[in-house]
């Protein structure tokens, strides 16, 4: 008998530094958790009735492979309106079972088995790993909290190689809360024209941004013909359940991404689709109300951390601060598990999120305001002891 019938890339693959955690805090009591990567809101109440009037009315059968049409017109509508970008809807987009789909169909259809693609982190952590099972090659460009968290430009032309296929960007950033800055995200486009690369950028956390705008990377000059846009509803929208996104490239592109969805998923679950469609077209009022109070928690997060000598550069999205842990004297993975074990408090090792998170932690600020002051309390005892 062999040791693993499994496939060399599956076995190699490491379970993700974020469950291993959890599964300790799962056994756990009155720990507070810093650590989930999800909206803590429910999904809002017009967009839960949508769904429901949907199963209702018998709306329990498959859709195009495409998705619902008129879903995908309200997507192209909003990205048209929002960031200028124009999508054909019958052609150029395709609804998925959230990004983690859409990511999984774009590697796929875009690499050859050994096709390079390169990866800034600290990032998502199933970006290395989706490029893996897709046959290609992750090549992590560490960015630098002094630099906030953007990529040098330098060090993404020393990583291109001639296998380099892609370059797969996501920001408002998980796990740094790091928006894209416009001139920074110009010179990627640049160097992507310039190398002829393909761009995937997953802009989920689009709407949750504070203080400044979401670029939008196809809308760069002579992004939108090589660039797959990946969004969705589960974190603007509070429906990570639902299982619900979208893909959107040139028609091409979108060609071949399809061909995968068509054969793996066949269509995205229909009355997740019918909820989204109302999440476009009433949802926004929800959407702002929920960036408004995260926005509160995001300052009272960041600047507790500071006063606890914990370095934490200001994010301009997603939910998460992302403090350098160095004043405890501890690399991330020890004071992550101290924390847990002394304070009740989870957060997660950034290095969960690859090389450039090494030294630092996750927060999240989808949690209550009252508990995060708990939290920055509890932490403050841990860095009296340790700090
Ligand atoms: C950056 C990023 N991309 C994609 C995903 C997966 O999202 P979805 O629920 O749309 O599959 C997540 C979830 O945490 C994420 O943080």
């Amino acid at each position: 008998m062999k040791d693993t019938y499994l496939a060399q890339r599956v076995a190699g693959l490491k379970p993700s530094g974020i469950r291993k955690f959890f599964d300790i805090v799962a056994t756990m009591k009155d720990v507070i958790s810093l650590g989930i990567g999800e909206p803590d809101f429910v999904t809002p109440e017009p967009i839960v009735r949508a769904g429901i009037r949907a199963l209702e009315a018998g709306e329990t059968h498959y859709t195009s492979n495409s998705g619902i049409l008129e879903l995908r017109q309200a997507i192209t509508d909003r990205m048209k309106k929002r960031y200028g970008v124009t999508y054909d809807p019958t052609s150029e987009v395709v609804v998925t079972v959230g990004v983690s789909e859409a990511l999984y169909m774009a590697l796929t259809a875009l690499l050859d088995p050994g096709d390079e693609v390169i990866i800034p982190t600290p990032c998502f952590v199933a970006y290395q790993a989706e490029v893996i099972l897709a046959g290609g090659e992750p090549v992590e460009l560490p960015t630098y909290a002094e630099d906030n968290f953007q990529v040098r430009p330098a060090d993404l032309r020393a990583a291109i190689t001639p296998r380099t296929k892609a370059l797969l960007i996501g920001y408002p950033n998980n796990p740094t809360g790091a928006a894209g800055e416009h001139g920074v995200l110009l010179e990627i486009a640049r160097i992507a024209e310039q190398y002829d690369l393909v761009v995937i950028s997953d802009e989920l956390y689009d709407r949750l941004i504070y203080g400044v705008q979401h670029v939008c990377f196809p809308a760069l000059p002579g992004m939108w013909e090589r660039t797959v846009l990946l969004g969705g509803f589960s974190k603007n929208y509070a429906m990570t359940g639902w299982r619900v996104g979208f893909a959107a490239a040139p028609a091409d592109i979108l060609r071949g991404l399809l061909r995968v969805h068509q054969y793996t998923i066949m269509s995205a679950p229909t009355m997740s689709q019918l909820a989204a469609l109302e999440a476009l077209q009433n949802g926004d009022t929800y959407v702002d109300q929920m960036c408004a109070e995260y926005d509160r928690r995001r300052r009272l997060i960041v600047g507790g951390l500071n006063e606890l000598g914990l370095r934490t550069f200001e994010p301009h999205g997603a939910f998460y601060a992302f403090p350098n842990v160095a004043a405890s004297g501890m690399g991330d993975e020890e004071f992550a598990q101290k924390l847990l074990e002394e304070e009740f408090v989870a957060v997660v090792p950034g290095s969960s999120f690859g090389a450039g998170g090494e030294g630092f932690v996750r927060c999240s600020y989808a949690t209550a305001y009252e508990k995060i002051e708990e939290a920055l309390r509890r932490m403050d005892h841990f860095m009296h002891r340790h700090g």
